[in-house]
C-alpha cells in the first residue's frame, strides 16, 4: 500500500506499544523503516514484545518501562531515548485503561485510576515532548488513540468517554497552537478492534455477536486496517492534515446515530405495506 521507507529515519515513541493495537502499530512502522520505541508499565512484556518486534528489525526496536501517570518519568524516558537512540519526532498517545460498569458503582479511585491513565498520561506525554520539539526546533507529530464515543459518549465506560474527549479537544486545541512550532497532532477513532486487553474488560460474554451484527459491515476490525491508517496519517506526505479525527469502525458509530438506520430490519413485505401508505398519502 506505501512506497518502501515511508518511515524511515522517524523515531516513534508508542505508549503501551507491547501489546495489542499499540504492538500491531510498532510493528507496521517497522516494516515502513521507522526506529520504534515502546514503553509502558510491565518492564516483562515490553522486554518480551522488543524481543519479537526485533526478528525482522535487528537495532530498531527499542523498549522502556514507563508509568504515562508520572510527568517526572515521561520527561526522564524522553532524555533518556535521546541518549540512547535519538530525538523522539512521533509521539503516538495509544496507552489507556478501561473497564465496564455502570457508573454508580464506581469509587472516586476507579475513575481517577482511568482518568489519570488516558487523559493526564495523553498530556503527560504531549507536554514533556511539546517543550522538548518547541525548544530544538523540531517539527514533530502527535498522533492520539481516541474513541468513537469520544464524540458521541457511552454509559458504562464514563470515564474513559471523557478522558477521551478530553484527548479529542487537545489534538484539536493544540493543532492550532502548536501549528506555528511546525507540530500537527491528528487522531484515530477506532470502534471495535478485538484485542485482548480491550475484549477482557469490555466485552460482556455472549455479547460479541450483537455488538458486531450493529456494525455495517457485519465485522470488527483488522488490526492492519488500523496500522496502515496511523501509518498514513504520520507520513510526511499527509503533513496538511492537522487537528482531524478520523473514525474507523465500518460505519458502527452512524449506525446508532441516522434516525432511520433501524429499518434494516424491515422485512420486504412491510416494505411494500410501506410503499402503498405513502403512495397514498401523496395522491391524497
Ligand atoms: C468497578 C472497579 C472495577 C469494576 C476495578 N475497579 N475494576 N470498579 N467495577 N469492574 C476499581 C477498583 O476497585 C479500584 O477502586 C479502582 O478501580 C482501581 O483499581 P486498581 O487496583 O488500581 O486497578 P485495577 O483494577 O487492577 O486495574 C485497572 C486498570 C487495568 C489499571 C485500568 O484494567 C489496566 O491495567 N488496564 C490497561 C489495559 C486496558 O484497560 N485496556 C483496554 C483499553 S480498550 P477501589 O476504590 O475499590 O480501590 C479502550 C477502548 C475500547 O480503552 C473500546 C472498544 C470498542
Ligand atoms: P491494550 O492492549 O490493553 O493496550 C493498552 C496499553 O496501555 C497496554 O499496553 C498497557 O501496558 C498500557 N498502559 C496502561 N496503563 C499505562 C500506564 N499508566 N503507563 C503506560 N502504559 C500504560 O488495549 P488496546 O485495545 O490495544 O488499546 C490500545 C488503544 O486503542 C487504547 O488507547 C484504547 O483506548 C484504544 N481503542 C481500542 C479499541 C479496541 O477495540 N481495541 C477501540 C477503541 C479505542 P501496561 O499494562 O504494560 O502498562
Amino acid at each position: 500500500m506505501f512506497k518502501e521507507n515511508l518511515l524511515r529515519e522517524k523515531i516513534v515513541l508508542i505508549t503501551g506499544g507491547g501489546t495489542g493495537l499499540g504492538k500491531a502499530m510498532a510493528q507496521r512502522f517497522l516494516e515502513l523503516g521507522a526506529i520504534v520505541v515502546i514503553a509502558s508499565r510491565k518492564e516483562d512484556v515490553i522486554k518480551k514484545s522488543v524481543e519479537e518486534l526485533s526478528a525482522n528489525a535487528k537495532d530498531r526496536v527499542f523498549g522502556y518501562p514507563l508509568d504515562v501517570r508520572n510527568y517526572l518519568d515521561v520527561q526522564a524516558l524522553i532524555e533518556k531515548v535521546k541518549i540512547d537512540v535519538g530525538m523522539i519526532n512521533i509521539l503516538v498517545n495509544n496507552a489507556a485503561g478501561n473497564f465496564i460498569s455502570p457508573t454508580e458503582r464506581l469509587s472516586p479511585k476507579a475513575f481517577d485510576v482511568i482518568t489519570d491513565i488516558v487523559l493526564k498520561g495523553s498530556i503527560n506525554c504531549t507536554l514533556a515532548l511539546g517543550k522538548a520539539w518547541i525548544e530544538n526546533k523540531i517539527s514533530g507529530r502527535v498522533l492520539n488513540i481516541a474513541t468513537t464515543y469520544a464524540n458521541s459518549g457511552s454509559g458504562y465506560v464514563v470515564p474513559s468517554a471523557v478522558s477521551k474527549a478530553g484527548v479529542v479537544a487537545m489534538t484539536k486545541s493544540l493543532a492550532v497552537e502548536w501549528a506555528k512550532y511546525g507540530i500537527t497532532m491528528n487522531a484515530i477513532a477506532p470502534g471495535p478492534f478485538p484485542t485482548k486487553g480491550a475484549w477482557e474488560r469490555l466485552m460482556p460474554p455472549g455479547l460479541e455477536k450483537v455488538m458486531i451484527n450493529r456494525i455495517p459491515l457485519k465485522r470488527v476490525g483488522k488490526h492492519e486496517e488500523l496500522t496502515n491508517l496511523a501509518a498514513y496519517l504520520l507520513a510526511d506526505e499527509t503533513n496538511y492534515i492537522n487537528g482531524e479525527v478520523i473514525t474507523i469502525d465500518g460505519g458502527e458509530w452512524l449506525q446508532g446515530a441516522g434516525e432511520f438506520n433501524f429499518l434494516e430490519q424491515l422485512p420486504s413485505e412491510a416494505w411494500d405495506a410501506m410503499e402503498q401508505q405513502v403512495r397514498k398519502a401523496n395522491t391524497k
